[in-house]
């Protein structure tokens, strides 16, 4: 059996050209002997329901969602997983003849690369999270689940951050602050917002970072990212980026259509050095 005769799977955003979402998947599919094709789709900005609905339309079994449609796909989906709910966004679709299930693996994606590949620990430590957009919304419960002793969202638009905050009140250890009004260090700092894209700097105390300080940047790139370089510069213990975070949640996603779990660590292993 060939790719193209057998399981289509598809990534779905735009822009698109530039996902590892194909290659990741190809390597899973190879590594567990799965025979399945998984192509990048760039659907139009106003196209993305018709996009997604011709794919199953036309035998497709999953898809992988990215910007900007994480959103829309909520809505495409008549079953959702509790996650995906609570991220009010979703990833992952798949079609089982009747009904079209959304899920949201981001947040496992970031948690798993945390703790099994990095060894760093949630429970008792001081968080802090920098955006309130999609991205971060995606995270929070997950990262809430493991109890840290206070999670801080700082936001450059505070009312954003304090929205997130609202919609989390039920963890008791969540709160909101402004960038200037940071104070003591922090265990584990996470960037959600999409400064490292535009090279952009936060304007953040330098205070919040200590030896011990592991930075976790959601953004990867083939150079040390804008917000790493200013964690290492401040002293930061570890400074990890989204790659890991990336093939994680391709992993879940696989999982739960094929109804096996890859080794992800050849795999990130391989996506870095073909970035670099
Ligand atoms: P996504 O869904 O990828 O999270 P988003 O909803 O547009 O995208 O959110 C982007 C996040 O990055 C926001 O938290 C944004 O801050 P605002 O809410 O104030 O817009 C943050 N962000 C973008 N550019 C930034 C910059 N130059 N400095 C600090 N934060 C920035």
């Amino acid at each position: 059996m060939t790719a193209t005769d057998s399981d289509r799977y598809a990534v779905m955003g735009n822009p698109i050209g530039h996902s590892k979402s194909p290659m990741i998947h190809s390597l899973f599919a190879e590594q567990t002997g799965q025979h399945l094709g998984y192509e990048a789709i760039l659907a139009e900005e106003d196209g993305f329901d018709e996009a997604a609905s011709c794919f199953f339309i036309e035998g497709g079994k999953g898809l992988n969602i990215t910007v900007p449609f994480k959103h829309q796909a909520l809505d495409l989906a008549h079953q959702l997983t509790p996650r995906a709910e609570k991220a009010g966004a979703v990833n992952t679709l798949w079609y089982n003849g009747e009904v079209m299930h959304g899920d949201n693996t981001d947040g496992i994606g970031l948690l798993t690369d945390l703790k099994q590949n990095n060894q760093v620990t949630i429970k008792d430590k001081r968080v802090l999270v920098l955006g309130a957009g999609g991205a971060v919304r995606g995270v929070l419960q997950p990262l809430l689940e493991e109890e840290p002793s206070e999670l801080v969202i700082a936001n450059r638009t505070q009312a954003r951050a304090e929205q997130l905050v609202a919609e989390f009140c039920e963890y008791k250890n969540i709160v909101a602050l402004q960038f200037e009004l940071l104070r003591g260090h922090f265990d584990l700092i996470i960037n959600g917002t999409s400064a490292s894209l535009q090279g952009a700097a936060i304007p953040l105390p330098d205070s919040v970072v200590s030896e011990n300080t592991v930075c976790y940047d959601m953004m990867y790139s083939a150079v040390e990212t804008p917000f790493n370089r200013w964690a290492r510069e401040n002293g930061a213990g570890m400074q990890l980026d989204g790659l890991g975070m990336l093939v994680e949640q391709a992993a879940e996603a696989f999982y739960i259509w094929r109804g096996i779990r890859p080794q992800t660590q050849p795999v990130i292993e391989k996506v870095r050095t073909e970035l670099g």
